[in-house]
């Protein structure tokens, strides 16, 4: 068994790089620029009051849901064909929506001329593969995990902070003791300040620049500056 398990690996890894196709198009490109004006293309889904359109991910799974097919491995060529010609020649008859969400969004006008088939064959393939249910709960269980954190933690590790810096080593940056030291919490709004602007200059020793993360919000700034303030008074 210990044997064997290299063996298969290898293989799979051939037959992957062997049997792949060359992408001609970036499908996730051509769904930015021919379909998010009218269908909202985040995973989770943002949904608004007034949108033209049911989100992407809304219409992938409830088509790939209600699509019959007899042989699982059909499934995603069928949910290809079906999204090529209904974007190209869409009509209620062929819609799996039901009567209340087309009668609230209308029919989805045609969008001949506007894209190619062969784009849109891209696109459908690149739908089917990236609102995958299976990759959406592991998703959703990823930012549970994340929500659930002390605000410190979620902020080191999404933003990666500790690639950077340690806690105690000079690395790349100073370390969070060592920055501590230096400022002390009579200081701490420096120490937010950087964290939120950036920082460059201020440690002699090191060539790197700190990149700003202008998006965290005041309350996870502060819950870092605290954590690594904490990290000066440890022995
Ligand atoms: C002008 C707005 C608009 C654009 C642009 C648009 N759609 Fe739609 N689409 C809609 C509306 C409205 C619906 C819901 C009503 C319906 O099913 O026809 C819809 C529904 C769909 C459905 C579901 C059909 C069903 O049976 O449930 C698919 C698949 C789809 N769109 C694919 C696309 C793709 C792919 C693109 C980009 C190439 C795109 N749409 C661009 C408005 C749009
Ligand atoms: C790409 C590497 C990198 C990452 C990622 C990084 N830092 Fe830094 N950090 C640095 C460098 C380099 C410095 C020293 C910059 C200087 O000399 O002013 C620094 C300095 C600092 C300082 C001291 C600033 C000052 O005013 O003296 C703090 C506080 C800090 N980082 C916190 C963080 C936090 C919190 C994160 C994650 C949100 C983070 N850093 C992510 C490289 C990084």
């Amino acid at each position: 068994m210990k044997l064997l398990l290299p063996i298969i690996l290898a293989l799979l890894i051939a037959g992957c790089s062997d049997s792949k196709p060359k992408r001609k198009y970036d499908a996730k490109a051509l769904l930015q620029s021919k379909c998010e004006s009218c269908h909202n293309l985040d995973m989770p889904p943002k949904t608004y009051p007034d949108e033209k359109a049911p989100p992407m991910m809304a219409v992938t799974f409830h088509v790939r849901d209600f699509m019959k097919v007899e042989n699982p491995s059909e499934k995603r060529q069928r949910f290809i064909d079906f999204v090529v010609d209904y974007a190209l020649d869409p009509s209620a008859d062929k819609s799996f929506c039901d009567k209340k969400s087309l009668e609230d969004y209308g029919l989805m006008p045609s969008q001949k001329g506007k894209v190619t088939p062969e784009e849109l064959e891209a696109i459908a393939a690149y739908m089917y593969d990236h609102y995958d249910p299976e990759k959406f709960m592991k998703l959703m269980q990823e930012q549970a995990r994340l929500a659930a954190l002390p605000p410190y933690k979620r902020v080191l590790e999404q933003k990666n902070c500790l690639s950077c810096h340690s806690i105690d080593k000079d690395k790349l940056a100073p370390s969070f003791k060592h920055i501590a030291q230096r400022y002390g919490s009579d200081r701490s709004g420096e120490i937010m300040k950087s964290i939120k602007n950036g920082s460059r200059g201020k440690w002699k020793n090191f060539k790197l620049l700190m990149p700003p993360f202008k998006d965290l919000d005041d309350k996870e700034v502060k819950a870092v500056t605290e954590w690594i303030l904490k990290q000066g008074e440890k022995q």
